[in-house]
């Protein structure tokens, strides 16, 4: 019997996902060179960070068809039925900087301009990093670390791509689209998955040639709503509203309300 611990052994790589990394392997470098695929597992994220913890290298990528218990940002779930998703998480050993908050930001840079590529769809961000087409959500993006004795030791950055449309549960029927439901025609997973890692490692590699500074200017442009938005968050004993007025150089949200700028690091901003 496997511990509890230990992660479900993957199965052979789908012919689909083999012939695309095999196609995209130079440009990748480290990026899906350690490969697992499943068909369901639990969430990749957990998969992802076990393998992490017993060593696995940079680029180590998890990906599966179905989640039973994918997760998403603020303690919900991520929607995981099989065949509908792209579900996916790369661990990343960043080391002491940027800090992992500001790895997620450029992962959603790799991501919004790999979909925007291999689609030609407006896809903007939304703070912190939900990747939208209008008001409609298209892919969302989970980065968890590990850490000790208060250095990073890995960064697991899932993140979970609409691909089919499918008959989502109420709670998010109207405020998710897919690739496939948005271009009318079929979009193969395997250029999608590529086109992600692809980005992500190009994005990495150029956060540590050259800071977060571009970085974070191509954020800004794709992410119009971060200035003149109006927002609004739960404060103790109440809701508070005001105006995006971009982010800082950590990443953080600005707004300005009648009391000067707040900056939120994190929880739930609501667009109005
Ligand atoms: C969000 O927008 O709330 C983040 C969603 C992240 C979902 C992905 S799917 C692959 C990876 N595994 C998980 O359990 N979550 C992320």
């Amino acid at each position: 019997m496997p511990r509890e611990s230990e992660p479900p052994a993957s199965l052979a790589v789908p012919g689909d996902l083999d012939a695309a990394l095999a196609g995209a392997r130079r440009r990748l470098g480290v990026f899906g060179r350690d490969f697992h695929h499943f068909e369901t597992v639990g969430s990749t994220n957990d998969v992802a960070n076990r393998l992490a913890l017993s060593g696995a290298p940079e680029g180590t990528t998890v990906v599966a068809d179905a989640q039973t218990a994918g997760r998403g940002r603020m303690g919900r779930t991520w929607y995981s039925p099989s065949g509908a998703g792209l579900y996916v998480s790369v661990v990343l050993r960043p080391g002491p900087t940027p800090s992992p908050a500001l790895w997620t930001l450029v992962a959603g840079v790799g991501l919004a301009e790999a979909l925007r590529r291999v689609s030609g769809l407006d896809v903007r961000i939304k703070w912190p990093n939900d990747l939208v087409l209008g008001r409609k959500k298209i892919c969302g993006i989970l980065a968890e670390g590990s850490a000790s004795r208060g250095a990073t030791r890995h960064v697991v950055v899932g993140f979970g791509i609409n691909l089919r449309p499918v008959a989502y549960p109420a709670d998010l029927s109207g405020r998710a689209t897919s690739l496939e439901g948005e271009l009318g025609r079929p979009v193969e997973r395997g250029i999608v998955l590529t086109a992600s890692l692809e980005a992500l490692a190009t994005h990495i590699e150029d956060v540590r040639n050259s800071g977060v500074g571009p970085i974070l200017d191509r954020w800004r442009a794709l992410a119009p709503s971060s200035i003149g938005s109006q927002v609004e968050w739960r404060i103790p004993g109440g809701v508070q509203r005001g105006t995006t007025a971009g982010i800082d150089q950590d990443g953080a949200l600005l707004v300005g309300t009648g009391g000067g700028i707040e900056r939120i690091v994190a929880g739930e901003v609501r667009w109005l």
